[in-house]
């Protein structure tokens, strides 16, 4: 595998060498505190540099429309917001508040809940939790609150994980599978007979917390149900401590796809760092917790650089899947925050994983746009506009400054209180309109549903 990685790397670098990429350094420094800063101030202008959203007769908050009218689904957008949240808290640099609040609440949907009209026809329990986990983020890192007319970061995520406690109950009632969340809503989408291991993974860390930062049992509650039901279906090995991809309903979920990402993976284990912070540091959650690290540095980062394993290799990597590595920097340096004691492990991976990433930034017309081979360490072509690639790097390196950042949560349950607004949103079919959505999940299926079709048995199950 290794040796096919190298093969897809000099080949690309061949490509690439128009812009004479090969040869050229990476002009992003991570040797002192400044440099740090530095670089991902220029990577944050160079992610913002592919926004639209603020422009006259754009839609806010999205990153483009999303295929096949354009190259990005709406989910991708809450990753970009989040990210764009960290490096704000991390770096101070408050360039791109003012687009992050527009975004975030332009989308927030009809009843407060992540499920704008505009997007229900293809969305996700995976997308509306993206969104609330970045609404989260603001939260959690007291971003300024959001204007009057707006609705609180905090009330954002509580209502989506309010709408979602109700549909993995409903699940627990009718019996499929034993509970668990669909990776698709309207149950008209393709997909709906799917329960994919990330919308439940990103179900539990919402949950987890926001336990964590209202103190509210009822979350950890919801975050413990998630959990056992993750490790008693074996989404979660609990031999292994390895994270799989999903399963069918119609096969009661024991047709378990085994094939691993990264950002399932990093989610888990943010989460179990919050349940572990949460309960004080229970020994139960502390093994769990001590088991999901070293089993996803080991996967994901072999050489001590992220590699997106199942796709990397050969470079099949889908738009979607060009994020992940980058999510799980950010996933794993908030884990640090969460769990201080998992950071000797994981802090020097993310180092050297954030070196390798960034020698890839020397591409397109700048020199210095990103690529995804950060093992070879050399630009490639990257997938579509790039945006991916471009996320990926900055993720990795305003992580690198959590170590010097305050805690990330606990900090109590400050905004957004009032009782009021919506997360009412039922599940299935509520509001239809389409505008945007194209093709409904079938386009999407790279990750759950057309890996299970693609992905042979056996094949990335090496360690
Ligand atoms: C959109 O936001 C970016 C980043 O904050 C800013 O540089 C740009 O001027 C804004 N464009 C408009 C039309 O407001
Ligand atoms: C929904 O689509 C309309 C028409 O394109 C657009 O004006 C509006 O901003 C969109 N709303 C959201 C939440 O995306
Ligand atoms: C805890 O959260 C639940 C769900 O959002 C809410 O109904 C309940 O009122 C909260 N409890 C407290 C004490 O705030
Ligand atoms: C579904 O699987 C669970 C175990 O995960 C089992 O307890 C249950 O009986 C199964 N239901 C059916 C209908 O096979
Ligand atoms: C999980 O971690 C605990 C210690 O934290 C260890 O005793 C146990 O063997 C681990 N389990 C597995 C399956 O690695
Ligand atoms: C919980 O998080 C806070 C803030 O990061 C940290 O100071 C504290 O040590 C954590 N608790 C445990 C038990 O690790």
């Amino acid at each position: 595998m290794i040796a096919s990685t190298r093969t897809v790397a000099i080949v690309a670098a061949g490509l690439a060498g128009i812009h004479g990429a090969a040869a050229a350094d990476s002009t992003f420094k991570l040797g002192t505190r400044d440099e740090i800063i530095a670089s991902s101030r220029t990577l944050a202008h160079d992610l913002v540099a592919f926004y639209k959203g603020n422009q006259t007769g754009q839609i806010p908050g999205i990153v483009s429309m999303p295929p096949p009218q354009g190259d990005y689904y709406w989910d991708f957008a809450a990753q970009y917001w989040a990210t764009l949240i960290d490096h704000w808290k991390l770096t101070g640099d408050e360039s791109y508040n003012t687009i992050i609040t527009q975004g975030l609440q332009w989308q927030r949907g009809q009843n407060n809940d992540y499920m704008p009209m505009n997007w229900t026809a293809t969305i996700g329990n995976f997308d509306q939790c993206g969104w609330a986990m970045a609404a989260l983020s603001a939260a959690e890192n007291k971003f300024p609150d959001p204007p009057a007319d707006g609705t609180p970061w905090l009330k954002l995520a509580e209502n989506v994980l309010n709408t979602q406690v109700r549909r993995f109950r409903g699940e627990v009632e009718d019996g499929t599978c034993e509970g668990g969340l669909r990776w698709q809503i309207p149950m008209t989408n393709e997909g709906y007979n799917w329960k994919d291991t990330f919308s439940n993974g990103c179900y539990f860390t919402l949950a987890a917390r926001l336990a964590r930062f209202t103190g509210n049992e009822t979350y950890a509650t919801i975050a413990t149900e998630a959990y056992d039901w993750l490790t008693k279906i074996g989404y979660i090995d609990t031999a292994s401590y390895r994270v799989y991809e999903g399963a069918h309903t119609e096969k009661n979920c024991t047709d378990i796809n085994k094939v691993q990402f990264s950002h399932s993976a990093s989610i888990i284990t943010l989460g179990t760092a919050n349940m572990y912070n949460y309960t004080n540091a229970s020994p139960e959650w502390k093994d769990r917790l001590s088991n999901l690290t070293t089993a996803t540095l080991g996967f994901f980062f072999p050489e001590g650089v992220a590699v997106e394993t199942a796709c990397e290799t050969r470079n099949t990597c889908t738009v979607d899947m060009i994020t992940f590595k980058g999510l799980a920097h950010r996933w794993l340096a908030a884990t640090t925050q969460a769990a201080p004691f998992t950071a000797e492990k994981i802090t020097p991976v993310l180092r050297t994983s954030a070196e390798g990433a960034v020698k890839t930034c020397t591409g397109g017309t700048s020199g210095r746009a990103c690529g995804f081979d950060w093992v070879g360490g050399k630009y490639e072509k990257p997938k579509s506009a790039g945006v991916g690639e471009q996320m990926g790097v900055l993720a990795a390196v305003e992580s690198l400054l959590v170590g010097e950042a305050a805690g990330g949560s606990g900090s109590g349950s400050g905004s957004g209180s009032g009782a009021g607004a919506g997360g009412s949103g039922s599940g299935a079919g509520a509001g239809n309109g389409n505008e945007g959505g194209g093709k409904s999940g079938a386009a999407r299926q790279g990750v759950g549903m057309v890996m299970a079709g693609v992905v042979m048995a056996g094949m990335y199950l090496v360690l």
